[in-house]
């Protein structure tokens, strides 16, 4: 039996007002390389106490193998991860579509790409993750009924990303159980306008306009007293000559948006980030275009 090789790339969801329906997907990738042997599951690659049934890219599989019908005999699954674990880039996504595709190709390519998305979102519980990992590229999605509805953001030239990723992690069902049930008319007004124009900003090149419209009141200044430094990055990164700086996903990451030419930045971003308790890697990542991709 061949192995197959699965790459997905690292998504940034939400996007500052976008909360559970803005994503976009960033050049750092997991592989999975996976085949059907003939009895018992083995798992290479993770941490040992992940090596087990309940790993999510094999729990992934069978949700996939099931809606399919297919019987498997035995599963070998070899993770290569270059995605942080629970650090807001879609490490959780990337693992449910590795699984996902892997056992729909496995089980003779019967899912349309549609298929795999309701399939995927049902899993993971919100569309924003796993939309710009299948398709690449800035995604909106939403579900309705249980139907994913989605479409791509062309994005102009000239916007790179800087992720600021920290040495401790967030749990994105810590960083969920923060938010309040309800909130204002007035912060839903606030999130409304600022996501429209963020994402025509993004669109028309007119990214000076993004510095204000990635501001939220959703989920940002909640989730901001589980991550340390979080309001003085923030702030000191606005001052500096930046598109606008917001949180990746669930956190802890951040993301500061920057000018594609601008070099200086990263020195000056570098700086802020010296001297604070925690450790801070800082990587610049671009859009990746194409999504989820079988290597056979
Ligand atoms: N939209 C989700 C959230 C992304 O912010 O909780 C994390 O999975």
């Amino acid at each position: 039996m061949n192995m197959i090789e699965i790459k997905v790339p690292a998504t940034s969801a939400n996007i500052g007002p976008g909360f559970d329906c803005l994503g976009i997907a960033l050049n750092l990738y997991n592989k999975f390389y996976i085949e059907e042997i003939e009895n018992g599951l083995i798992i290479e690659g993770c941490d040992p106490s992940f090596a087990n049934e309940d790993n999510l890219v094999f729990t992934s599989m069978k949700k996939c193998f099931e809606k399919i019908g297919y019987r498997y005999n035995g599963i070998r699954i070899i993770i290569k991860a270059d995605i942080p674990v629970s650090r807001g880039l879609g490490s959780s996504a990337a693992c449910i579509l590795g699984g996902v595709v892997a056992a729909n190709e496995l089980g003779g390519d019967v899912l349309s790409k549609e298929e795999i998305l309701e399939l995927a979102t049902k899993i993971e519980g919100h569309p924003d993750n796993i939309t710009p990992a299948l398709f690449g590229g800035m995604t909106v999605s939403i579900t309705e009924n249980n139907k994913v509805y989605y479409d791509n953001i062309d994005i102009a030239k000239g916007i790179k990303f800087y992720t600021l990723i920290p040495n401790f992690k967030l749990s994105t069902e810590e960083a969920r159980k923060i938010l309040p049930d309800t909130v204002s008319h007035k912060d839903a007004v606030f999130n409304v306008g600022r996501t429209a124009l963020m994402l025509t900003a993004m669109i028309n090149g007119n990214f000076d306009l993004m510095k204000v419209g990635v501001k939220d009141r959703l989920h940002q200044e909640y989730r901001g007293t589980l991550i340390e430094d979080f309001n003085y990055i923030l702030d000191e990164c606005n001052k500096l000559n930046t598109y606008g700086v917001f949180l990746s996903g669930a956190g802890p990451t951040i993301i500061v948006a920057v000018q594609q030419e601008d070099d200086n930045i990263l020195k000056a971003v570098k700086k802020k980030l010296e001297g604070l308790n925690s450790v801070w890697d800082l990587k610049e990542l671009n859009v990746d275009y194409k999504g989820v991709s079988i290597i056979k």
